[in-house]
C-alpha cells in the first residue's frame, strides 16, 4: 500500500517536472535558424511601435540593405520578435529616424537637424558601448564570450574594427609586403572572402597586418610560420576575441602547437623540463626568425645555455672535454630535445 502511494505521488511529482521542463525543451529543440552557438539573444529596447521595419530602411540605404541581405544576420530571426531581427536588432529602434528623414526630404540642413532631433545608434559611443550591442547576442558564442576581458577591446579595438555587418566600407587595400607574391592560396575576391571568412573588413593576415606592423615584420624573416602565404593563418595560433591565455593563444601554453605538431606533445617518460617550464617559445620564436627551426639565437648553443650554467667536468663525458660550451651544438648529442622515451639525457 504504502510502497504504491508513494510511487505515485513520485510519478506526480515527475509529471509535474517534466510539465515545467516543456517549455523550455519546445523552445530549445527546433532551433536550427539559430546556428551553432550564439542564441538570438536581442531585447527589445522599446515598444514594437518603435520599430519601422528592415523595408523601411531598405528604401533610403539600399546599398547597405543589399550588402546586409547576403549576411549570416539577415537570415538569422526569431518567431514573434519580427522588428527584433534585420536592421534594427543592432541599430535599435527606428521608426522616429525612418519619420524625420522622410520629412527632410533629402534637404541637407533638414538631415543634419533630424539626425538630431531623432538620433538613431550609429555604432559611434566608446568601443565598450559599440562592442556590448554585439555581445547581447554574442556573448553565448563560444569564441567571443572572453571579448569585454580581452586585449583588444582594453586598447578600444571593438567588433567593428574587424568585423562589417555591411562591407560598404572595406579597409583600404593593404600594403605590399615580402612574401605577397609568395601567396600559395587563391586570394578570393573581396566580397566572397568577407562571406566566407566571417565578415571580416578584410582577409586575414591583411588585417591583423594593418596594426601590427612589428609582427608583419618578423613574418618577413627568412624562417617563419608561412602566414604572409596564405597557408596558416593568426587565428591557428590566436583568438583575437581573447582568452584566459597569454597573447590570446587559443589554448594554453604549448598545447597549441601541439595541436599541428602532435609528434612534440608526448607525454615522453623523460620529457625536457624546459617545455613545461617556458613553453615552446623557451626556445623557438612564433612568428619568425633568421635562424633555422625558428630558434630563438643565432646559435643553438646559446639557447641551452640560457638554463644549463656550469657543468662540472666529469671524466668520460663529453662535457668534460674543452671547448664544449663555446663550439658546436647541443643537439648534435642530445637529438631528443623535446623529450625523449629511451634516455634520461635525451641522447636518442
Ligand atoms: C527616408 C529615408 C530614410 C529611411 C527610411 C531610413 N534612413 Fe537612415 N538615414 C537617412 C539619411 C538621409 C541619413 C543621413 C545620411 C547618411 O548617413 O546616410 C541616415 C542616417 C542613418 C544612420 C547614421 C546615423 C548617424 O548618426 O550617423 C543610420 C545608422 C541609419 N540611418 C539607419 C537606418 C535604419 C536602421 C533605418 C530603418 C529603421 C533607416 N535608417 C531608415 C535616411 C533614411
Ligand atoms: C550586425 C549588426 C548590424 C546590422 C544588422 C546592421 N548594421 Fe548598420 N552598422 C553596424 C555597425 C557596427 C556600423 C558602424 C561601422 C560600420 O560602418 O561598419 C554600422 C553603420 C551603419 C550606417 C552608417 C553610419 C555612419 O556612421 O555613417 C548605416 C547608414 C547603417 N549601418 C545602416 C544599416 C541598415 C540600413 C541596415 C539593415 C539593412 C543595417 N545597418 C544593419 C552594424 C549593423
Ligand atoms: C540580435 C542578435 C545579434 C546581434 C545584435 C549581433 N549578432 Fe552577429 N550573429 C547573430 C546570429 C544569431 C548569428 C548566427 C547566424 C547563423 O549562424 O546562421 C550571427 C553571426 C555573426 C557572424 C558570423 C557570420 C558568418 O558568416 O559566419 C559574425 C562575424 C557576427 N555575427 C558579427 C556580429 C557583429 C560584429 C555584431 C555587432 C556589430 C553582431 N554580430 C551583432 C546574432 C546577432
Ligand atoms: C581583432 C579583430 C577582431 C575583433 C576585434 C573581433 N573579431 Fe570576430 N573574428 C575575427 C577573426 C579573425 C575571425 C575568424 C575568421 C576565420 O576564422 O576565418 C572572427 C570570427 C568571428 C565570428 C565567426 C564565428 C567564429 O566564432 O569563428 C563571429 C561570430 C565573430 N567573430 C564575432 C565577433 C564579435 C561579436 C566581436 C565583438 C564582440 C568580434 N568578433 C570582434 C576578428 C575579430
Ligand atoms: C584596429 C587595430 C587592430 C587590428 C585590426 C588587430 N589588432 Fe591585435 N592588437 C591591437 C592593439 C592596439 C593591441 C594591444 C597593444 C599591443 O599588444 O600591440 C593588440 C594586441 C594583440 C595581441 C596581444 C595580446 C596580448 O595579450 O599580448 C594579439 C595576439 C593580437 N593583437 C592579435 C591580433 C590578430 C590575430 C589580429 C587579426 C585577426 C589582430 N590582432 C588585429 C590592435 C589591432
Ligand atoms: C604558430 C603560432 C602563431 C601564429 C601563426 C601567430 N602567432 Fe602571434 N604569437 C604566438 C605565440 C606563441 C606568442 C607568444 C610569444 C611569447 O610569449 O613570447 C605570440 C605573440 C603575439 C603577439 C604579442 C607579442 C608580440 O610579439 O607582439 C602579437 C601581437 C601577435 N602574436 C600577433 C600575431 C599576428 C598578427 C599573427 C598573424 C599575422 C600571429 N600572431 C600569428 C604564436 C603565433
Ligand atoms: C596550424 C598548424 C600549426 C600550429 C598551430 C603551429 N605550427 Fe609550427 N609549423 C606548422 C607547419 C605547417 C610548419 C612547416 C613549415 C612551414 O611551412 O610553415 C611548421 C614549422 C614549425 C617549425 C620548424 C620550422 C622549420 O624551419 O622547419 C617550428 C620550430 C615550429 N613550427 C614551431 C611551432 C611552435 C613553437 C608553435 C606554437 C607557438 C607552432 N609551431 C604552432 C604548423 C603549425
Ligand atoms: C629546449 C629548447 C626547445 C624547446 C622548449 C622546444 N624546442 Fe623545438 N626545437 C629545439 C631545437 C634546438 C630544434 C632544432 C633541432 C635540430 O637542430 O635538430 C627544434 C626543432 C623543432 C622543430 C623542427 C624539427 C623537428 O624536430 O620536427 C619543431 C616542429 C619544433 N621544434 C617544435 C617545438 C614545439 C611544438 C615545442 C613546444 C612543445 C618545442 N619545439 C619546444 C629546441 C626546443
Ligand atoms: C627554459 C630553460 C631550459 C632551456 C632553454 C633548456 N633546458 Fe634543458 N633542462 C631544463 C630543466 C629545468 C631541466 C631539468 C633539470 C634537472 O632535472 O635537474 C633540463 C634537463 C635537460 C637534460 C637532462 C638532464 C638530466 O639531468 O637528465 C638535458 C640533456 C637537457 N636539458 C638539454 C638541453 C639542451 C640541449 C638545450 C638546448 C637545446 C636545453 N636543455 C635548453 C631547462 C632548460
Ligand atoms: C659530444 C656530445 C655532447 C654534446 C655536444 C653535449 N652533450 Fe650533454 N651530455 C652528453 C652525454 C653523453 C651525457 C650523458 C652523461 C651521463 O650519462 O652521465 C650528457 C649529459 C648532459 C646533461 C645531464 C648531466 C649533467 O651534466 O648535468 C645535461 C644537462 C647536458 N648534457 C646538457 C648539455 C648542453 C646544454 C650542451 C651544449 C652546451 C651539451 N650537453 C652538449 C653528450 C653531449
Amino acid at each position: 500500500m504504502a510502497v504504491t502511494k508513494s510511487r505515485t505521488r513520485h510519478l506526480g511529482w515527475l509529471g509535474i517536472l517534466l510539465f515545467l521542463a516543456m517549455p523550455v525543451w519546445a523552445q530549445r529543440m527546433p532551433a536550427p535558424s539559430v546556428g551553432p552557438s550564439v542564441a538570438w539573444l536581442g531585447k527589445a529596447k522599446a515598444p514594437a511601435s518603435a520599430y519601422a521595419g528592415t523595408a523601411t530602411c531598405k528604401n533610403c540605404h539600399s546599398a547597405r540593405y543589399a550588402e546586409f541581405s547576403k549576411t549570416a544576420h539577415a537570415h538569422a530571426t526569431v518567431a514573434g520578435h519580427t522588428y527584433l531581427h534585420g536592421c534594427e536588432a543592432c541599430h535599435g529602434p527606428g521608426k522616429a529616424h525612418a519619420q524625420a528623414m522622410e520629412a527632410a526630404g533629402g534637404s541637407d540642413a533638414k538631415v543634419l537637424a533630424a539626425l538630431k532631433s531623432a538620433p538613431i545608434w550609429a555604432f559611434q559611443g566608446t568601443p565598450q558601448q559599440n562592442a556590448a550591442v554585439c555581445l547581447t547576442c554574442h556573448i553565448s558564442s563560444k569564441m567571443q564570450e572572453g571579448f569585454q576581458h580581452s586585449t583588444h577591446l582594453a586598447h578600444g579595438v571593438a567588433c567593428q574594427n574587424c568585423h562589417s555587418a555591411h562591407l560598404v566600407n572595406p579597409l583600404p587595400k593593404h600594403p605590399a609586403y615580402a612574401q605577397e607574391a609568395m601567396f600559395q592560396v587563391p586570394r578570393l575576391p573581396q566580397q566572397i572572402a568577407w562571406l566566407k571568412s566571417g565578415q571580416l573588413r578584410a582577409p586575414q593576415p591583411d588585417l591583423c597586418f594593418s596594426c601590427h606592423r612589428g609582427v608583419q615584420a618578423k613574418f618577413a624573416l627568412p624562417v617563419h610560420h608561412r602566414v604572409p602565404e596564405g597557408l596558416l593563418k593568426c587565428t591557428d595560433c590566436h583568438n583575437p576575441h581573447g582568452t584566459p591565455q597569454q597573447a590570446n593563444l587559443r589554448e594554453i601554453g604549448w598545447e597549441t602547437c601541439e595541436r599541428c605538431h602532435v609528434e612534440k606533445r608526448g607525454p615522453f617518460m623523460y620529457p625536457h623540463p624546459a617545455v613545461q617550464v617556458g613553453g615552446c617559445v623557451a626556445c623557438h620564436n612564433p612568428h619568425g626568425t633568421i635562424n633555422a627551426f625558428l630558434i630563438k639565437r643565432r646559435d643553438t648553443r646559446t639557447v641551452c645555455l640560457q638554463c644549463h650554467t656550469g657543468f662540472h667536468g666529469q671524466d668520460g663525458v663529453p662535457h668534460g672535454r674543452l671547448g664544449f660550451q663555446t663550439s658546436g651544438t647541443c643537439v648534435r648529442c642530445h637529438a631528443m630535445v623535446h623529450g625523449s622515451n629511451f634516455d634520461p639525457t635525451l641522447l636518442r
